[in-house]
């Protein structure tokens, strides 16, 4: 198969994916303004290549604003003034106007569906399928908050009484949040922390993962004219040149950061008063899949083939290894290279094509490596064309047997290369996991109860999901999403995200006929925005 031959002419591009508008963006984001940005720029690289007779030539679809710490302080001082130490605007206004302002967002996001959908392709090279899948996602997930924000205050607008005292316990902003994605989700997992935090009164500067950040740029026109001045920012620019400065102000009251544990820590370590410091991170992951004897080959390889490969395996939540249990290692490793060798390499948007090109500059070059590494220390590429590289192109490589000596054994791959190793003990696979460094998921495939039982059991203080017959994915958004060790801090899902990004803060008094009066009065008179029964429908 040559891989060359799947990147097209500008001729083959259909023309509902080509790139209308002009992409030099220099437009930034502050307390309300768009600013215009005359410094350097960065140049936004396509993974498509573009046949162009003989050659082949990566297509740059635009650029975006290489920022400064200035224009970073600039965008945190206006986060800082629309907070106003919990008096501005937005953190005083009512539950219910603040969710106003975020379906006047979600409606005018929605008329961006296809550019949105379009630049995910072209910047990240997510499948066309997947990436629409992602912004009608990412606009659930916005609607599923408002209504968990509608139960949370439906719940909290009843009064306790206990010992005597009454009281009325509501969840009220923690301050300014800085919010930064991942580039697999440019749109889903920023949107994810951006929008908890914003409803619940938040202040927010948002600065674009490092790909996928012209996908932003269509609705900075929505987030400007949906949200009062300085309640969102948006910049642009290398995380060290702007994140860590405004890290070091300690004015930063939430962290909210998908991406390596190393960088969240170094940029925790910034905030000179980490006590005041919230942060809710999704973290690094090597999630395994166990094969038990009795398991349903077609089902573990089929949902080890998606929890493996979906999007190239650029996922946190994408299968990272496989333990097969030797009695049924030779049949699985058949039918997954098998069922490897269906997959179409081609352009995001080419019908059923899953292989597509990987957006970060140098990852084919570390892939190769990582296999090189594990051929070395006695593994076999087990497919035809396993870890074929041509340009940002990488087909899948399955590598048998790993072990501990290989770097793929603990390293997070994050992209298209699949180990596996055979285990004749259940033990050898309880210590891999106890030792790894990570522990967001992992996946049991098998039928007898007992067995599962025991798995479940010994991992459950292990990682955060076990997966039973099926692979490791986030969804549904309403169930808790979160890791122990390296792998997350502080848990998202719909609900808990709104509990992440808010604390409780209660009043309480004497039962006594005086503060029942006073207490009935603000009630009734609605002098408070806090203290109120009012039932949001
Ligand atoms: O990259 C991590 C994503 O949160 C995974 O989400 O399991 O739905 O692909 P997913």
């Amino acid at each position: 198969m040559d891989l060359l031959s799947f990147y097209p002419d500008e001729q083959a591009i259909p023309s509902s994916v080509k790139l209308t508008s002009d992409y030099e963006q220099r437009e930034y984001l502050i307390n309300g303004k768009m600013l215009s940005w005359h410094g350097p720029m960065n140049p936004v690289v396509s993974p498509v290549y573009i046949r162009e007779g003989k050659e082949y030539k990566q297509k740059i679809i635009g650029s975006t604003p290489l920022l400064t710490s200035t224009e970073a302080l600039m965008a945190l001082d206006a986060a800082v003034e629309a907070y106003n130490l919990g008096q501005g605007q937005w953190p005083m206004m009512t539950v219910s106007e603040r969710i106003r302002h975020v379906e006047i967002f979600l409606g005018k996001m929605r008329e961006k569906r296809q550019e949105v959908v379009n630049l995910l392709m072209w910047e990240i090279g997510k499948p066309q399928k997947d990436s629409e899948k992602e912004f009608d996602r990412t606009c659930d997930y916005i609607l599923d908050t408002i209504n968990a924000l509608k139960e949370l205050d439906r719940r909290s607008s009843a009064f306790v009484q206990e010992q005597g005292i009454m009281g009325q316990i509501r969840r009220v902003p923690l301050g300014v949040a800085l919010c930064m994605g991942p580039y697999n989700y440019p749109l889903n997992e920023t949107f994810s922390t951006l929008f908890p935090a914003l409803i619940m009164g938040n202040t927010v500067v948002f600065k674009p993962a490092k790909y996928g950040v012209l996908l932003v740029r269509p609705l900075l026109e929505a987030f400007r004219t949906s949200f009062p001045p300085g309640v969102i920012n948006v910049i642009y620019g290398r995380g060290r040149d702007t994140v860590g400065a405004m890290m070091e102000t300690g004015k930063i009251d939430v962290f909210a950061f998908i991406g390596t544990n190393k960088g969240a820590n170094e940029l925790k370590k910034a905030h000179p008063k980490s006590h005041r410091l919230r942060a809710i991170l999704g973290l690094d992951a090597k999630n395994l899949a166990i094969i038990l004897p009795d398991a349903d080959l077609d089902n573990a390889v089929n949902e080890c083939l998606l929890g493996s490969l979906s999007f190239n395996g650029q996922r946190c939540t994408a299968i990272k290894i496989i333990f097969v249990h030797q009695a049924i290692c030779e049949k699985f490793m058949q039918k997954f290279c098998e069922a490897v060798s269906k997959l179409k390499p081609g352009m995001p948007w080419d019908a059923g094509a899953s292989i597509t090109p990987l957006p970060e500059p140098g990852k084919t070059d570390y892939l190769k490596n990582l296999v090189e590494d594990a051929v070395q220390q006695g593994a076999k590429i087990m497919n035809e064309q396993g870890g074929t590289t041509v340009n940002t192109f990488f087909y899948p490589a399955v590598l048998f047997p790993v072990n501990d000596k290989m770097k793929v054994y603990y390293e997070e791959q994050f992209g298209p290369v699949v180990p596996i190793r055979a285990f004749a003990e259940e033990k050898e696979v309880i210590e891999y996991v106890l030792h790894s460094n990570f522990g967001q998921q992992l996946s049991i495939f098998g039928k007898n109860s007992k067995t599962i039982a025991h798995f479940i059991d010994t991992f459950a203080s292990q990682v955060g999901r076990i997966n039973i017959n099926a692979q490791c994915q986030r969804g549904p958004d309403t169930f808790p999403f979160n890791g122990r060790k390296d792998s997350a801090e502080g848990t998202l899902s719909v609900a808990d995200a709104l509990r992440s990004f808010s604390i409780r803060s209660l009043v309480a008094t004497k039962i006594n006929e005086e503060n029942k009066k006073i207490i009935g009065n603000i009630i009734r008179n609605r002098e408070s925005a806090f203290l109120s029964t009012d039932y949001i429908f």
